[in-house]
C-alpha cells in the first residue's frame, strides 16, 4: 500500500523550511503531493504557476509531486488518495490556527489524519511573509530560500 501524503500551503513563496518539512514527512509517507492553494486568504506575490514552479524548482525528489488546489483541501486529499495531510508547527503562536483547521479537516473527513512537524531549529523562526519583507527592502535571503526562489524574489522586487 503507497502512503500518499498531502502538504497543503501558499508556499508565497516556498522556503527552506518548507524544504525540510517535505523532506521529514518521506520519513513516514510514500508519496508526498505539495498542494498549493489556489486562494490564500491574501493576494500572493507569486501567481499561482510561479509559486508551482518554484516549488518543482526547489525540490526535486521522485517521492514529491506538485499540484494545485481549489476549494476544500479534504476534497483535494480525497481526490489524490491521500490518508495523511502535514502542517508544519513552528512556534506556539502557530497552534491555535493549526488546532483548528485540523479539528474542522477532521469533522469534514474523520479518516484523514493531520500530522504536525516541527521544523530544524534554525528554521524555527522562518517564514514566506519575513522572507517577502526582507526580500522586499533588497535583505540578503539566500540562507533562507533555494537560490532559484532568490532569483525571483529579486525580479519581482526589482521592477
Ligand atoms: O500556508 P497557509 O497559508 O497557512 O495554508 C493554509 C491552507 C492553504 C492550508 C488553508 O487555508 C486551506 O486548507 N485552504 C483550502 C480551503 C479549505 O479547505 N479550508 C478549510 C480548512 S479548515
Amino acid at each position: 500500500m503507497t502512503r500518499v501524503a498531502v502538504y497543503p500551503g501558499s508556499f508565497d513563496p516556498v522556503t527552506k523550511g518548507h524544504e525540510d518539512l517535505i523532506r521529514r514527512s518521506l520519513a513516514f509517507a510514500d508519496q508526498v503531493i505539495v498542494a498549493v492553494a489556489m486562494n490564500p486568504g491574501k493576494p500572493p506575490l507569486f501567481t499561482l504557476e510561479e509559486r508551482v514552479a518554484l516549488l518543482q524548482e526547489a525540490v526535486r525528489d521522485r517521492a514529491v509531486s506538485v499540484r494545485s488546489f481549489d476549494g476544500l483541501l479534504v476534497e483535494f486529499a480525497r481526490s489524490v488518495g491521500a490518508a495523511l495531510i502535514v502542517r508544519g508547527l513552528r512556534a506556539v503562536s502557530d497552534f491555535e490556527y493549526e488546532f483548528q483547521m485540523a479539528l474542522m479537516n477532521r469533522t469534514l473527513a474523520p479518516r484523514l489524519e493531520t500530522v504536525f512537524l516541527m521544523p530544524a531549529f534554525d528554521l524555527t523562526y522562518l517564514s514566506s511573509s519575513l522572507v517577502r519583507e526582507v526580500a522586499r527592502f533588497g535583505g540578503d535571503v539566500s540562507a533562507l530560500v533555494h537560490p532559484a526562489v532568490q532569483e525571483a524574489l529579486r525580479k519581482k522586487f526589482a521592477r
